[in-house]
């Protein structure tokens, strides 16, 4: 080939995929705003674009929406965020999307929801992410509704000016762009730019803070609860004031709740960081930071007696990279057996930071904790599966053993 024929070749490969690298939608992914019928579609473009879709119940009758776009700077790169809302979808419905020349679709929840299956899990980065495909094909299968991420996402969001975290988000793009994803912050999305990063990336429901950090939603018989630990753990850095706006929003809302149990008899909370774990890094989760989570300390609130006076049903953390099943336990004090799991009158805790991340090996401590029920340090995810107003179940998947169940009460 000629030295002008390979120009002109390079010119035409530029147009027809560096044109589309550069100002196409990706990263594209859903979450439930107010409620499951109202669902935020959000994605990042890196060149100015308008914040518009269009979308229907079929890809011949889509109707134009246009939302909002943030802008925003990280390590030298501009980033657009767009967040389309879609409002009031018609329950039990198959939807369709679009962005630029890109098509997705998603399922809505029924209108009477009683059961529905969701994948939680923390602790998933791009390198070593063992449970990425498994997550994708089971999620794209149908093996669950929505998505829980418990914090500490790509290790990190941030890194390579926020490369990497653009790498995850369209690694992931194949499930979450179809599925609901719900997010949390943990300790890795610190960016020292004040969860700069964690907070443009995605668009949670606004019924907490407006900025992604704690929020609640009901989604059928259950009530969901996600919080922001990183409050606590970086308190130095970006003072006290958030950690009481959290825990005053916390009061409040779990009492709401709990008075709405004859509608909503479940209470599901997620964390970043657990209160109680036996693995050997962390002390058994009886460090310093942990205590002042759990308990407080020198005027700042822990968070548990908030969720025993209001019979928090299951609390789920991650950070510790291993899975682990506690019995009901409160301030301590636990309840051994499985006839604990009936009625429990203690919150039951499940600890699921096993997905995979850079540092792999959890090293367990030699002898669990007397709260400990079932341990493992395999890679993987767990399935919450919601019967009933009565019934739930949790299944531990297991990527060492082929996506098999290790664990199921
Ligand atoms: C939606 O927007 C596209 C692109 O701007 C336009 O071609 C199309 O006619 C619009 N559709 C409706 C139903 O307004
Ligand atoms: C961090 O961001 C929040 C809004 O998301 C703001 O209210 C707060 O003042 C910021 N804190 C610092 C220390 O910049
Ligand atoms: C709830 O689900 C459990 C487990 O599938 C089942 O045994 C029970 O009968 C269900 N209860 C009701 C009221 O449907
Ligand atoms: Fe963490």
């Amino acid at each position: 080939m000629k030295q002008g024929d390979m120009k002109k070749l390079l010119a035409i490969l530029f147009l027809v995929f560096g044109v589309q690298c550069l100002t196409g939608p990706e990263q594209v992914h859903i979450a439930f705003y107010t409620s499951p019928w109202d669902i935020s579609v959000t994605w990042i473009t890196f060149e100015d674009a308008d914040p518009a879709l269009s979308y229907g119940t079929s890809t011949a009758s889509m109707q134009n929406i246009t939302g909002t776009t943030n802008t925003w700077k990280f390590g030298g790169i501009i980033r657009h965020s767009h967040v389309v809302i879609l409002n009031s979808l018609k329950p039990s419905s198959q939807y369709y999307y679009q962005i630029g020349s890109r098509v997705f679709t998603f399922r809505t929840l029924s209108a009477n929801l009683k059961s529905y299956k969701v994948c939680v899990f923390g602790d998933l980065g791009v390198y070593n992410g063992r449970s990425t495909q498994s997550i994708i094909n089971n999620g794209i299968a149908g093996k669950f509704d929505f998505i829980v991420h418990i914090g500490d996402l790509a290790y990190d969001l941030h890194s390579d000016n926020g490369k990497l975290g653009d790498q995850y988000m369209n690694t992931l793009e194949p499930v979450i762009s179809r599925i609901p994803y719900m997010v949390i912050a943990g300790n890795h999305e610190n960016d020292n730019a004040n969860f700069t990063n964690f907070k443009n990336r995605f668009v949670m429901p606004p019924t907490g803070s407006d900025d992604n950090q704690f929020y609640s939603i009901d989604i059928g018989p259950v009530h969901w609860v996600g919080l922001s630990t990183e409050y606590y753990g970086f308190e130095e850095q970006y003072g006290n004031t958030p950690t009481f706006t959290q825990y005053n929003w916390l009061t409040k809302d779990l009492e709401a709740a709990n008075k709405n149990r004859d509608n909503v008899p479940w209470i599901t909370l997620y964390q970043h960081r657990p209160f109680y774990c036996s693995v050997e890094e962390g002390a058994d989760c009886t460090l310093y930071e942990n205590v002042v989570l759990r308990h407080g300390a020198l005027g700042i609130p822990g968070l548990e007696q908030e969720y025993i006076k209001n019979s928090v049903d299951i609390g789920f953390a991650g950070h510790m990279h291993a899975y682990e099943r506690m019995w009901p336990v409160a301030d301590l004090k636990y309840y051994k057996g499985e006839e604990a799991y009936h009625n429990p009158v203690a919150p039951v805790y499940i600890l699921t930071g096993s997905a995979g991340c850079h540092s792999s090996g959890m090293k367990f401590s030699p002898i669990p904790m007397p709260w400990s029920a079932h341990r493992s340090d395999d890679y993987g995810y767990t399935v919450m599966t919601v019967a009933n107003t009565t019934h739930i179940l949790f299944e531990q998947i297991s990527i060492n053993k082929n996506g098999g169940v290790i664990d199921s009460v």
